[in-house]
């Protein structure tokens, strides 16, 4: 069963969009591992987003994700990354909302590659790094549900 960190950015909360996001994560089968409403300090952006260090949009980029209150997550499943992926940005999993198919988060609820509402870990090597960067071992919880078997194959 694969692991992936996923963020509700600061214009989904500030939005009203915290119920509607997560819905269509549980609603596609997603089980969630972990769940919380946050900050994000300056420290755990510049580690969450060190990759992007150097690129021009990186200190809008830091400003805003340390804007207000984001929902992170751990979503459980198999492929989990890429359902989470394709769930937020389509098939080729767009960054730019403008670019996303309808039907995808970023498409249905964003207009701009810099408010494009979630974050989900990229690869497994990406997954590792990040979910223990928003989540200590005991707030992740390992649980069935009745409907698993309905659901993972
Ligand atoms: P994320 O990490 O937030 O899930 O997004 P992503 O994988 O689809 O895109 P990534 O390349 O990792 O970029 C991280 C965030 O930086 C902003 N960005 N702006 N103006 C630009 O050209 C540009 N490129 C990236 C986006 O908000 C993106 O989510
Ligand atoms: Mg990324």
């Amino acid at each position: 069963m694969e692991r992936t960190l996923v963020l509700i950015k600061p214009d989904g909360v500030q939005r009203g969009l915290i119920g509607e996001i997560i819905a269509r994560f549980e609603r596609r089968g997603l089980r969630i591992a972990g769940l919380k409403l946050m900050q994000i300090t300056p420290e755990l952006a510049a580690r969450h987003y060190g990759i992007h260090q150097g690129k021009p949009f990186y200190e809008g980029l830091i400003r805003f994700i340390t804007s207000g209150p984001v929902v992170a997550m751990v979503l459980e499943g198999d492929k989990a990354i890429q359902i989470v992926r394709t769930t937020m940005g389509g098939v080729e999993s767009a960054t730019d909302p403008a670019k996303a198919p309808p039907g995808s988060i970023r498409a249905d609820f964003g207009m701009s590659i810099g408010r494009n509402l979630v974050h989900g870990s990229d690869s497994a090597d990406t997954a590792a790094f990040e979910v223990p960067l928003f989540f200590r071992p005991e707030e992740l919880l390992s649980y069935e549900r009745d409907i698993d078997r309905w659901i993972f194959e």
